[in-house]
């Protein structure tokens, strides 16, 4: 039997680069997936990696209340009740120093990336059985990166949610947890950013994060999926994925450093030091 065999799980957003990983595991391990999109290529792209009857890609706007009830009422007709909630829905968007920051952009974000995680959360979690769990998307940003106050902020208030809906679904045994990201190379993908700004988050991912390159989104899938359902102590907490770029310092001398830098912890097998031109700089 697979592990997940009878799961049923809802990932919004499951038509991006991350959901769409997280889908495939889960169809993997046996389990049975409602995933949403709202553009039809990508929804339809979707149907077709997938390729399973166990798979059901459904149009969804977390922007629209509406949306969001009709996807409680599927969800419920469809499978009944749901063991696991992934809210992976999200958008951001680039070059938002504060002076350029439009309203319109601001609203954008928070109307998704917030207030659609929000009720959606709202309208599924009674559908959750008890003992169930609930994922929320985050982002590795416990530093400030400049350009990305908006996405930054709408994605905060995450976490603030996340702590306080595991306390209130504690009688019910529900655990709520986010996963944060760091550079995973989905965003280089992403035909919506700019091939500039692509490139340059490629190359800022690779120098700046300590474990040396971006992560997949296979990765960032499977700490969604263990917080979902093998972690069964944890609840209220945040799942960093983000190559150590949140907690380790890149060029701090260690004790086994001579004045130049030799004697420098060695890179793990198989990968390159990725500063050997200078000091890696951080966003
Ligand atoms: N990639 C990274 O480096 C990274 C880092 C940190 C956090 N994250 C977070 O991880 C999550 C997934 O990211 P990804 O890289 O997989 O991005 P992605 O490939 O752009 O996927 C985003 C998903 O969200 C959906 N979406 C966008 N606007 C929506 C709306 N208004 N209502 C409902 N769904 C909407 C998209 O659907 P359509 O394409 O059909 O609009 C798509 O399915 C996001 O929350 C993102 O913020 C990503």
């Amino acid at each position: 039997m697979l592990s997940h065999e009878g799961k049923k799980a809802v990932i919004t957003g499951g038509t991006g680069t991350i959901g769409l990983a997280m889908a495939e595991l889960l169809l993997a391990r046996g389990a049975d997936v409602i995933l949403t999109g709202r553009d039809e290529g990508r929804m339809r792209d979707a149907r077709t990696r997938l390729g399973s009857p166990a798979a059901h890609v459904v149009r969804f706007d977390a922007t629209s209340m509406d949306d969001i009830d009709t996807l409680g009422a599927l969800v419920q007709r469809v499978f009944g009740q749901l063991d696991a909630v992934f809210v992976n829905h999200g958008v951001f968007e680039p070059e938002q120093l504060l002076e350029r920051v439009t309203e319109a952009s601001y609203d954008r974000h928070f109307a998704i990336n917030t207030k659609g995680a929000y009720f959606t959360v709202r309208r599924l979690a009674p559908l959750v059985r008890d003992g169930g769990a609930i994922i929320l998307m985050t982002a590795a940003h416990d530093l400030g990166y400049p350009g990305t106050s908006v996405y930054s902020g709408s994605k905060e208030a995450l976490r603030g949610f996340a702590k306080v809906f595991a306390a209130e679904f504690l009688p019910r045994r529900i655990r709520v947890n986010c996963v944060a990201p760091g550079y995973v190379e989905s965003t280089t993908a992403n035909p919506d950013l700019p091939e500039e700004y692509r490139a340059e988050f490629e190359r800022r991912g690779a120098e700046t994060t300590p474990l040396g390159r971006a992560g997949t989104a296979e990765e960032v899938a499977a700490a969604a999926l263990f917080l979902a359902f093998d972690a069964t102590f944890t609840t209220g907490a945040e799942l960093l994925v983000d190559g150590g770029i949140s907690r380790c310092a890149l060029d701090a001398p260690t004790p086994r450093s001579g004045p130049k830098g030799e004697g420098r912890a060695e890179c793990p097998p198989g990968r390159e030091p990725f500063s050997r031109d200078g000091p890696a700089r951080r966003t």
